[in-house]
């Protein structure tokens, strides 16, 4: 008897067992999860640093974690893992829904975690180089932005080996993405921004070669963030110390002669690319614009199989990122890359400008593209020869 009743007051002053509190269990997932963008000067529209300012968003919250918007990461689980994956873990979307369905109890501040640092400076080695787009962008308060694009000359009267590269907007909070391109005949993707994406740092031995007298074109997205600010992005290079063993080169498969009928709900267009040698698989990064629905990859080697690299079953036109294989694939010469996408050109896409329109491929927003970009590595050696 008097065991039991010592138990009973034990159990009574202990915090509530089964209870989830913010501190304790759903801090430390908005560290890691989140507030690399909700936090101040940053894309998100709110901060989610302090419970005070979570605890409005509460219902918000696992609206958009059940719903798998937030955080953004369009890739679906259960293929390949990605080095920049940023989406929340069974068990993570578990503890926020068991959270908020209990009144999103605030708990013990002695529970919180420490909190975060957050990086300040470039995350990449040192640059060797630092690139500036020529002039600060004004970007206004309201209203949708077009994409900008602008030349930016490398000057560089060698040609370059860059392992590491890292884009950075000067004012985060409008910028909602930025792709660096080398425009050369063997040109391609070099680095990209994207809110909570890591920078661009290729595997040890493999670089990209940026060639004497490149021009680098900045593509930028801005969004409008309330008030009028002003941007001015730029890119750090880092050279590699030692030659490299392995050069990156960008693919691509797409579908110029795509052709979506109006009002068309799931139109679906492939593209295909044969790979002449043995190749490393670095990434994706899947492009289409505003009635773009879904897309995947696959690989089809020569000795039958068929495998599944990225499926991204909702495509969405407002993030683009590069998609980092933790670990490259070895590809044998003659795969053949094959992509699959689906349009939405009906009315129930709200990106959609004009569901009664033939939208053909074309540069335009309002016009379609169907392009699987992917990255691979292989020996510097290489001839400069198209790898397909
Ligand atoms: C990569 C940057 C990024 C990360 C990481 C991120 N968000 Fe967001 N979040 C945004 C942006 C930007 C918006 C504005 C809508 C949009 O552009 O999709 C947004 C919108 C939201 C909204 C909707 C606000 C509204 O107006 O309804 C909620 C809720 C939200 N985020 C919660 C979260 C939570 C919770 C996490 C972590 C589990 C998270 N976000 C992680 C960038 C991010």
């Amino acid at each position: 008897m008097r065991f039991a009743l010592a138990f009973l007051a034990l159990a009574s002053s202990a915090s509530e067992p089964g209870q989830i509190t913010f501190h304790r269990d759903v801090e430390p997932i908005f560290q890691r999860r989140c507030q690399t963008c909700h936090r101040p000067g940053e894309i998100g529209p709110m901060s989610l640093l302090t419970y005070r300012q979570v605890r409005p968003w509460a219902k918000a919250i696992l609206e958009s974690v059940l719903l798998r918007r937030m955080p953004p990461w369009h890739a679906e689980p259960g293929h390949l893992t990605f080095r920049n994956d940023l989406s929340l873990t069974g068990q993570e979307i578990q503890t926020i829904q068991t959270w908020v369905r209990q009144g999103a109890p605030k708990g013990d501040e002695r529970h919180a975690p420490p909190k975060q640092p957050f990086a300040s400076g470039w995350r990449i080695d040192t640059p060797d180089v630092v690139l500036e787009m020529p002039m600060k962008i004004r970007v206004p308060a309201g209203g949708e932005i077009d994409y900008i694009y602008l030349d930016v000359p490398t000057g560089f009267t060698e040609d370059k080996w860059v392992e590491m590269a890292e884009v950075r907007p000067s004012n985060r909070s409008v910028v909602h993405h930025a792709i660096v391109t080398i425009r050369s005949p063997e040109g391609g993707y070099l680095a990209g921004y994207a809110p909570g994406m890591s920078p661009q740092i290729w595997p040890s031995g493999t670089a990209r070669l940026v060639p004497a007298g490149a021009i680098l074109q900045f593509q930028l997205h801005y969004n409008a963030a309330g008030r009028e600010a002003t941007d001015r992005t730029r890119i750090g290079l880092r050279f590699a110390r030692t030659p490299p063993s392995r050069r990156v080169v960008s693919m691509r498969a797409s579908s110029p002669g795509l052709v979506i009928p109006p009002r068309a709900a799931d139109h679906p267009a492939e593209a295909a690319t044969v790979i002449r040698r043995d190749v490393e698989l670095l990434g994706f990064r899947p492009h289409m614009h505003l009635r773009g629905k879904s897309f995947e990859y696959r690989a089809l080697p020569p000795d039958g199989r068929e495998l599944q690299l990225l499926r991204v079953p909702r495509y969405d036109f407002n993030w683009q990122p590069f998609y980092y294989l933790d670990q490259p694939i070895l590809l044998p010469a003659s795969t053949r890359i094959l992509c699959r996408a689906t349009f939405d050109n009906s009315p129930n896409n709200r990106h959609n400008p004009n569901p009664d329109s033939y939208v053909y491929w074309g540069e335009q927003s309002w016009e379609e593209m169907m392009i699987g970009y992917f990255e691979v590595a292989v020996p510097v050696e290489a001839s400069h020869k198209p790898l397909d």
